[in-house]
C-alpha cells in the first residue's frame, strides 16, 4: 500500500482505522492500536495519523539546529541532544518519540563546541568506495549505525552519493566516486548497514549537489535523460539498495527550481517513480517557501534557524487552513515520516544516550579494516613496497606523520577521541576545525619495524628534508590536501608547496615512497621521480595503524580508484570550475554538457590518457583473469570468468566488466557493467559470475520513461581498470528490450 495516498483512502483500505474510532462501544481496541508492532508500518503510520490534530501534525514536518548557534544567536530546543544537527519534536501522547539527527556518512560527527561527542570515524567515503567491497560497506555502516544509536540518535545523516563529476568539490571526500554503478551500489550497502541498528539512514544530497562554490544558489543545467543515466542512477541504486526512511533534498538548483521545491525530482521521480515512501527532509538551509516546497514534494523543514523563515510552522498551518496546501498533503508528509519511523524501527526501540555501551575498541578495529580495504597502491618501482627487512634508515618527511592522519571538514567531521593531534592548523572554524586524528602513521611504523632507526623531519624546509632523504636507506614522504563542506579547491595540485618538497625530497633519494592523504585526486608532477605512491584518503581515526600495516606489508593492499585521477584540469569537462573564487550570493548556472559521461566516460569519449585510470591499483601479487564468457541467462545478460593469484602473496583482485554496444553509440564508449572483490591465497584460483543490470545496457527514454536496449552486438569486456591493456573481451548479441523506470522488464505486448 502506498502511504502517500490521502488518508481516508488509508482508512478504508486498512479498515482498523475506523474501526478505532466507530467501534469502541463493543469492542474496546487497545488505546493505541498503532502500537501493535504485528501490524504494517503503514498501517500503524495511518492508525496514528487519524489521531492527531492538526499542529501535531505540524510539529513534525518542522525541524530545529540541534546546537546553539552563535550566528544566529539561537538555542537548542530542550530535547535535542547537545552539539547536534537536528531535532523534531515528537507526539509524545500518542507515543511518537522525537527524532534526534545526527551527521554523517563516516560516524557520529558533531557541531563544534564545548560538549563535542569523540567517536569513531570511517575512513572517507571515497576510501569505502575503493575498497569495491559493498559487505564491508555495510558492515561499515552498522557499526556507525550503532554509535549513533548508543550516542542517543535515531536518525544518521548518512548516504551521501554525489557523483564525482567535479574533482576539485570540497565535499567529495563524503561520496563515492564517479560511476554510478560503484557509487550507488556502495552507499545503499552503507545504507541498509546503518538501518540494520534500527537508525533511520538519509539518502543524499537530492540530486546533482556535485560542487560547493554558491551551492545555495548554483542552477545545474542537465538533460533528464543524461541525469538518469549519470548522478540519478547512482541515487536509485542506492535507494534500492538501501531503502533508506529518509531523503534529503540539496541546496541547488536543478534545471530552474530548488532542489527542495522542485516538483519534477521529488514528486515525479523519486516519490512516484521510484516509488519512495519515506520522507524529505531539506538540506539545513535549503528550504525557499511554504506553499511551492509542500506541493512540489517536500516533507520537512529541517535545521531552523538555518532557513530565512519558517516556512512550516504558522505559514504551513496557515496554508493548510486555507487550502492552498492541501489538508492530504500534509496528512501525507505526517505518514511519510511516521511510516518510515515504524518501518525502521525507531518507534519500538527507542533510543537512549548510552554511550558506555560503545564497544570503541571493536568500532576502532572496524575502522581500521575499513581504511585497509580503501588504500590503492599507484605505484611501486621495483617493489620498493612492501617496506624490505633491510631497510634500517628510514626517514619520514611531512604530513604532521609523527602526530596523526587527516580528516575532510565540515558537518560530517567526526571529533576522535584523544583530540585534535594539531590542534594548531587554520581554519579552527567552519568549515574547520583542521582535524588531525592522533593515529601516527610514525608511531605506528616505529612500533611494527622494531630493527629499523626511524627520523621524522616536518618537510617545512624542503633543504633540510632533502639532506635526511639522502642520509636514508628509504624514505616515506606523507602530503596532505585538506577539503572541506561549503568550499572547492581552486585546482587538483598539493597545497603548501608540497609539490615542491615531493620534488626535492625524490631528487634527493628516488626510493621515496609519496602517501597521499587527499580529499580527492590531485595532479602529481613530480610522478615519475618517485619510487612508489600510495592512496590513503582521509583514512580514519585508526588510520596511521592502516598505513603503517600496508608500508609494512601486514596487509596486502587491495583499493582500486573510484575515480579517474587527472593529468591536469585541463582534461576535465571544466577546465576552470565555475563561480570560483565564489561570489557571496551570486546565482551562477552550471551546464553539465558531458551530460551522462563523467569521470572515465569523459576520458574515453575524447580519448585522453589520464595519470590514472578509474578502477586502477596495484597490489603486492599479481593476478591473471581469464575465460570470460557471456550469455543471456533469465532475460540477463551474465558474464563468468576465472581469477587466478598468480604471484607469492595471499592478495585481493577486483574483477570489472564493462559493457558497451558495437553498433550504435552511447554517451562514452564504455560503461562499468559489473565487479567483484576476490580474496585469494597465492596460487589460488576462483570462479565469478555477474549479472548486469539492464540498465546499464540501455539508454534512457525520457519520453516513455523506458529503459530501452537496443537491438545488437554488444562488446563485453574483463579487466583490472578501465584502460586494461591485459583486458580480454567477448561479442554477444542483445534482443531489443525494454524496461521500466525501476529496471522492471516490460513485456512486448501482441
Ligand atoms: C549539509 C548536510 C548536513 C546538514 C546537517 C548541511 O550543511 O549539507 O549534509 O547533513 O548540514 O548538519
Amino acid at each position: 500500500m502506498k502511504i502517500s495516498s490521502p488518508l481516508s483512502q488509508i482508512c478504508a483500505a486498512v479498515l482498523l482505522c475506523a474501526s478505532a474510532t466507530t467501534t469502541y462501544a463493543d469492542a474496546p481496541a487497545p488505546a493505541q492500536p498503532w502500537m501493535n508492532a504485528k501490524l504494517p508500518a503503514a498501517q500503524r503510520a495511518a492508525l496514528v495519523v487519524q489521531a492527531m490534530t492538526l499542529d501535531e501534525k505540524l510539529r513534525l514536518v518542522y525541524g530545529y539546529l540541534g546546537a546553539d548557534s552563535d550566528w544566529k544567536k539561537s538555542k537548542r530546543p530542550a530535547g535535542a541532544r547537545p552539539q547536534s544537527a537536528g531535532y523534531i519534536d515528537g507526539v509524545d501522547r500518542l507515543g511518537i518519540p522525537p527524532l534526534y539527527e545526527t551527521d554523517a556518512g563516516l560516524g557520529v560527527a558533531s557541531q563544534p563546541g564545548p560538549d563535542v561527542r569523540q567517536g569513531t570515524a570511517l575512513p572517507s567515503g571515497l576510501s569505502t568506495a575503493a575498497s569495491w567491497d559493498t559487505a564491508g560497506a555495510r558492515a561499515a555502516g552498522a557499526m556507525i549505525g550503532d554509535e549513533a544509536r548508543k550516542f542517543g540518535f535515531n536518525v544518521l545523516l548518512a548516504g551521501g552519493v554525489n557523483l564525482l563529476r567535479e574533482p576539485r568539490n570540497g565535499r567529495n571526500f563524503e561520496y563515492a566516486g564517479e560511476d554510478p554503478l560503484l557509487a550507488g551500489r556502495i552507499v545503499g550497502a552503507q545504507i541498509a548497514g546503518i538501518q540494520s541498528q534500527k537508525v533511520v539512514a538519509t539518502l543524499k544530497h537530492f540530486a546533482l549537489n556535485d560542487q560547493e562554490t554558491n551551492r545555495t544558489t548554483l542552477n545545474v543545467k542537465i538533460d533528464d535523460s543524461a541525469a538518469r543515466m549519470s548522478d540519478l542512477l547512482a541515487l536509485q541504486l542506492a535507494y534500492e539498495d538501501g531503502q533508506p526512511g529518509s531523503v534529503m533534498c540539496g541546496y541547488n538548483r536543478v534545471n530552474g527550481a530548488y532542489a527542495c521545491e522542485n516538483s519534477y525530482l521529488l514528486n515525479t521521480v523519486l516519490k512516484q517513480e521510484w516509488g519512495f515512501k519515506g520522507w524529505v527532509m531539506s538540506d539545513w538551509g535549503a528550504t525557499h517557501s511554504t506553499i511551492p516546497a509542500a506541493n512540489a514534494g517536500l516533507d520537512q523543514q529541517s535545521g531552523m534557524p538555518f532557513d530565512l523563515s519558517d516556512y512550516f510552522g504558522p505559514p504551513l498551518k496557515e496554508a493548510v487552513l486555507n487550502g492552498w496546501v492541501p489538508q492530504q498533503r500534509l496528512d501525507d508528509m505526517a505518514l511519510r515520516i511516521v511510516g518510515a519511523m515504524f518501518e525502521h524501527g525507531v518507534i519500538d526501540h527507542p533510543v537512549t544516550v548510552a554511550p558506555q555501551q560503545i564497544d570503541f575498541r571493536a568500532h576502532g578495529a572496524a575502522s581500521q579494516h575499513a581504511a585497509q580495504e580503501g588504500m590503492v597502491l599507484l605505484k611501486n618501482r621495483d617493489k620498493l613496497l612492501p617496506l624490505a627487512d633491510g631497510a634500517r634508515r628510514i626517514a619520514v618527511i611531512g604530513g604532521y606523520a609523527d602526530k596523526g592522519v587527516m580528516a575532510g571538514g565540515g558537518s560530517s567531521l567526526v571529533y576522535p577521541q584523544g583530540g585534535n593531534a594539531v590542534p594548531e592548523l587554520e581554519p579552527k572554524v567552519w568549515p574547520g576545525p583542521v582535524m588531525i586524528y592522533p593515529s601516527s602513521p610514525y608511531q605506528a611504523l616505529q612500533r611494527k619495524l622494531g630493527k629499523a632507526t626511524l627520523r621524522f623531519d616536518d618537510g617545512r624546509d624542503p633543504a633540510r628534508a632533502a639532506a635526511l632523504a639522502r642520509d636514508s636507506d628509504v624514505v616515506l614522504m606523507f602530503a596532505t590536501q585538506w577539503t572541506g563542506e561549503g568550499m572547492d579547491v581552486p585546482d587538483l595540485a598539493l597545497p603548501k608547496q608540497q609539490d615542491a618538497l615531493i620534488h626535492a625530497v625524490t631528487a634527493a633519494n628516488p626510493r621515496t615512497v609519496v602517501v597521499l592523504e587527499t580529499g580527492g585526486p590531485v595532479t602529481m608532477p613530480w610522478l615519475e621521480q618517485a619510487g612508489a605512491v600510495l592512496e590513503a584518503w582521509y583514512p580514519g581515526t585508526q588510520g596511521g595503524e592502516a598505513i603503517a600495516s600496508v608500508l609494512t606489508g601486514e596487509v596486502n593492499p587491495s583499493g582500486r580508484l573510484p575515480m579517474t585521477f587527472p593529468v591536469s584540469e585541463a582534461q576535465l569537462p571544466r577546465p576552470k570550475l565555475d563561480g570560483y573564487p565564489e561570489q557571496a550570493d551570486a546565482r551562477i548556472e552550471v551546464d553539465y554538457h558531458e551530460g551522462a559521461a563523467v569521470g572515465y566516460k569523459w576520458f574515453d569519449l575524447k580519448q585522453q590518457t589520464p595519470l590514472f585510470p578509474f578502477g586502477f591499483g596495484l597490489s603486492y601479487t599479481e593476478f591473471a583473469m581469464l575465460g570470460l564468457r557471456a550469455e543471456v541467462r533469465d532475460g540477463r545478460l551474465q558474464a563468468s570468468f576465472e581469477v587466478r593469484n598468480t604471484g607469492k602473496l595471499a592478495g585481493k583482485q577486483v574483477a570489472q566488466i564493462y559493457v558497451a554496444p558495437v553498433q550504435a553509440r552511447w554517451e562514452a564508449p564504455k560503461r562499468l557493467g559489473g565487479f567483484s572483490k576476490v580474496s585469494l591465497a597465492a596460487g589460488a584460483r576462483t570462479s565469478v559470475s555477474l549479472s548486469v543490470d539492464p540498465r546499464l545496457l540501455a539508454t534512457f527514454d525520457s519520453a516513455s520513461k523506458r529503459w530501452q536496449v537496443a537491438a545488437g552486438d554488444y562488446r563485453v569486456t574483463l579487466a583490472a581498470h578501465a584502460r586494461d591493456a591485459q583486458a580480454s573481451s567477448v561479442v554477444i548479441h542483445l534482443d531489443a528490450a525494454s524496461y521500466d523506470v525501476q529496471g522492471r522488464a516490460i513485456k512486448a505486448s501482441h
